[in-house]
Order: C-alpha cells, then sequence, then structure tokens
C-alpha cells in the first residue's frame, strides 16, 4: 500500500526516536521499482521509500517513472512510500505532489544560505496542501548521483550545526540532509564520518537526519550515524552495482542475440537482495 505524507513521518518520526533508520532506495526502472517493492515484502515489517526523483526522470521521463513508482506502491502487500528525490525544482515538486507522492526532497543546497530557506520555505507551503513532507539539505556532498567516481572522501562543505538549526527553524522542514563526510557513491578510501558533527547538529535541531550517499559507508560507521539522529538513509550506487554485476554473471548464459529476459531478472533479484540485506541492517 502506498504510505501518506502523515504515516510515513509517523514512521519516521519511530525510526528516529529508536535509533533506527527508513530507508529511501533510488529507482530508475521497472526492474528496480519491482526489486525495492519485492525487498519491502520480504521485510514486512519496514516500511521503505521508493525515490522515483529528479535524476532517474532523465532516464525514464517524469510520467512514465512517477507513475509506475506510485502503482507499484499501491500494489504491494506492505507499506512503501513514494520519495521526490534531489529536486531543485518547485514545478516538478507540485506535479510529484499533485500525483501523490509521499514526500519530497528540496535540494537549495547549492545556492547561499538565505536562498535555500526561501526556496525550502516554497517548498514546504506547497507540500502542506497535500499532506506530504519534506526534506531539505545543508551543505554539499562529493560525488556523483547516477555513477561511482571514486569521489575523493573530502567534503568540501561540511554541515554547520548552529546554521542547520536556524535552517530547520526558519523553514520548518521534516528532515535534513546532511554533509557530514558522506560521499554519493563508492570511494576510493573508505568513508569516515564526522560523528561529533553529526551528534552536535543532531542535538542543536529537532527533526531526524538524513544521510545521503550511505552505499559503501562501513557498518559501524553507519550504527553511529543511527544513534547520532539519523533516520533516513539513501542508496543508490549499492544497488546499481548488484544490478551491474549480476547482469554481467549472466550475460555469458543468455542466448545470444535473443534472450533479454534472464538478464533483466538476475539484476532484478540482485537488487532485492540488496536492498533486503540493507533493510535488515537498519531495522
Ligand atoms: P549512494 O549512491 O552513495 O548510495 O547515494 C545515494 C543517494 O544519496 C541518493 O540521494
Amino acid at each position: 500500500m502506498l504510505l501518506t505524507g502523515p504515516e510515513a513521518l509517523k514512521s519516521l518520526t519511530r525510526a528516529y526516536e529508536s535509533n533506527r533508520a527508513l530507508p529511501g532506495f533510488v529507482a530508475y526502472n521497472l526492474e528496480t521499482v519491482q526489486a525495492i517493492v519485492a525487498a519491502a515484502e520480504a521485510n514486512p515489517e519496514h516500511p521503505v521509500l521508493i525515490q522515483a526523483g529528479s535524476s532517474p526522470f532523465k532516464h525514464a521521463g517524469r510520467d512514465p517513472l512517477m507513475r509506475l513508482a506510485l502503482d507499484a506502491a499501491k500494489a504491494s502487500s506492505v507499506r512503501v512510500g513514494v520519495h521526490l528525490d534531489h529536486s531543485r525544482d518547485l514545478d516538478e515538486i507540485t506535479a510529484c505532489l499533485e500525483a501523490g507522492y509521499t514526500s519530497v526532497m528540496i535540494d537549495g543546497s547549492h545556492l547561499p544560505f538565505r536562498e535555500n530557506i526561501a526556496l525550502t520555505r516554497e517548498a514546504v507551503r506547497r507540500a502542506a496542501d497535500y499532506g506530504a513532507w519534506v526534506e531539505a539539505e545543508l551543505g554539499a556532498l562529493p560525488g556523483d548521483e547516477d555513477v561511482s567516481t571514486n569521489a575523493s572522501a573530502t567534503t568540501t562543505a561540511m554541515t554547520e550545526p548552529a546554521q542547520a538549526a536556524e535552517f530547520v527553524a526558519e523553514t520548518d522542514v521534516d528532515a535534513l540532509a546532511v554533509a557530514v563526510g558522506n560521499v554519493h557513491g563508492f570511494t576510493a578510501t573508505p568513508v569516515r564520518l564526522d560523528l561529533d558533527r553529526l551528534s552536535e547538529i543532531s542535538s542543536a535541531n529537532p527533526v531526524p537526519l538524513v544521510l545521503h550517499g550511505a552505499s559503501g559507508l562501513p557498518e559501524p560507521q553507519l550504527k553511529a550515524a543511527l544513534t547520532r539522529g539519523v533516520a533516513k538513509i539513501n542508496v543508490n550506487a549499492e544497488l546499481r552495482r548488484a544490478y551491474l554485476q549480476a547482469v554481467q554473471a549472466e550475460l555469458p548464459k543468455a542466448i545470444p542475440g535473443s534472450d533479454v529476459v534472464s538478464i533483466w531478472s538476475a539484476g532484478r533479484d540482485a537488487v532485492t537482495e540488496a536492498a533486503s540485506r540493507i533493510i535488515r541492517q537498519l531495522a
């Protein structure tokens, strides 16, 4: 069933209060949407979010991917939300809210502080009309959302705790994505989160924190983040890698020139397994 905004926010709050996190899994196409839902159904007690967002829209088209994710969530036997990841565009946000998204992320992290606040406030105003909740971002992550560039693990613009408190108070956002050493995609050297900074950010403001770039994060770091206010984690590269490795292994077995279904299925099953593992890690 498709989670409503208030239901998902309740799950987010519960996760926040019990040092757990909601997973937000990025989906690009039919197979990844199916895999995320299958993983949710294999772990029925844990709600998940399909992140059918801005960047995957460039691949699949906004309306087809939006519909696909919403229909799959509605048809599911378990609680699945649909979240707009990394949107910089208020029109896109309105379109997703109108379609029935559970939650949206307004990403003004590239803007000066005051402009980020103004943009985020407008997204919060729009989302309120639809009962959806809003995630915003303060600070900047290295790396790329769609390809793993083995980016350096050095974050140039970490989130400042005092600014985070001011930002949350002025925007009324429901969740805040932070830059504390986390990186989009895999990194050449293991990521080390600035856990003291994370604690300070969490103590300074009342909303759950979101950790983007969770792929490849060593498990102790992830667990430490969950005890410091992180209640949603975003995962993409880990699922892409599972998909590609399975496809690579399946290709030599497929009937040359004609068998594509076995390839897609192998990729989908591998993503299901990877997403299931992450759901269990967060429980
Ligand atoms: P990873 O690709 O590192 O998992 O990051 C995903 C993400 O943060 C999507 O918003």
